[in-house]
């Protein structure tokens, strides 16, 4: 494996006096439920201040009126909240609106259900690129071996307690470096797929496509609060829906995510920082960054 965590980072395109939204990707992020509204919203809220063109939250019903609540500049969509039709009804409705999508995001607050697991069994197979994020992690963990290779560029975002379900095992120490580096490497091999990429949260995210690996250098304890992984989720949404594959995506989206924590905390403090305010210091960390 080639180490590139010094190479240059990856860059989005100028934007052209010209341009309209359309040249920015339209994204969907799919998560929530009843308790667990806020994350799918963080999530569509770090994808536009990332910068895609469109973003549409798809929901369950119950929620999608508080959902769309948080914020004026995404568009929302309803899944049914009945369990039970979640994937004949709604899924259908899903697959339908991944087609109209440059790229999608599966899993923040979407819980845990027979329902679920099918509605991302087949999200699983559809070819547009996708971060695999949260409860949508613990289905595809459930599916084992008989889960077959994704159809498309995927970046999976597990913290170290859902590297453990998806893997198998558990890592023997979560903060060792080279223990990170060959688990997740292991991992994107198992899953298959010509576009796969694990990006293991923590103190040293590492980000692998098997080939390659880079270790993220920002970032900070002031982080480790709920919500800030719904923040990473959409910002690399939102760089897919760019146009970046799955590898530079989830490396630049995970520098910026910890420039924001990083210059969030200079300001207000590792202990007071929440999720929230990383969606208010991207902006700061965009104009560093490109
Ligand atoms: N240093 C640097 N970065 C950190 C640190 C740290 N000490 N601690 C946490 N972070 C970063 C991680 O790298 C990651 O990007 O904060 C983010 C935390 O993401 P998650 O662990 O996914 O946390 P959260 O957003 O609360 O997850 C929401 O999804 O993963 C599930 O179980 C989780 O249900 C919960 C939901
Ligand atoms: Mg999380």
């Amino acid at each position: 494996m080639i180490d590139v965590t010094h190479d240059p980072l990856p860059a989005l395109r100028d934007r052209l006096a010209t341009s309209h939204k359309g040249d920015y990707g339209r994204a969907l992020v799919v998560g929530g439920s009843l308790g667990m509204a806020g994350a799918p919203a963080l999530a569509g809220m770090a994808c536009l201040r990332s910068g895609a063109g469109l973003v549409s939250v798809a929901t369950p019903r119950c929620v999608q009126a508080t959902v769309a609540s948080f914020c004026a500049a995404y568009m929302t969509q309803p899944l049914a909240d009945d369990g039970e039709r979640l994937v004949d009804k709604a899924g259908q409705a899903v697959a339908k609106l991944l087609e109209d999508a440059d790229a999608a995001a599966i899993g923040p607050g979407l819980g845990r259900s027979d329902a679920i697991n099918s509605l991302v069994g087949a999200m699983w197979t559809l070819p547009t690129p996708m971060v695999v994020d949260a409860d949508a992690l613990n289905s595809l963990a459930l599916m084992g071996s008989s889960r077959a290779a994704p159809a498309g560029p995927r970046v999976l975002t597990p913290h170290a307690g859902e590297f453990a379900r998806l893997s198998g095992s558990p890592l023997s120490d979560p903060n060792h470096p080279e223990e990170r580096r060959d688990r997740t490497a292991e991992l994107v091999q198992s899953l298959g797929g010509d576009q796969t990429v694990v990006l293991l949260k923590g103190a040293h995210t590492i980000i692998t496509d098997g080939d390659r690996y880079a270790v993220n250098a920002t970032g900070n304890p002031g982080m480790a609060t709920g919500g800030t992984g719904d923040v990473l989720t959409g910002v690399i949404t939102a760089l897919l829906a760019q146009g970046l594959d799955a590898f530079a995506a989830a490396r630049l989206a995970a520098h910026v995510h910890g420039l924001a924590g990083d210059l969030a905390a200079a300001k207000l403090g590792v202990i007071a920082l929440t999720a929230t305010d990383l969606l208010d210091y991207l902006p700061e960390a965009w104009n560093q960054t490109t």
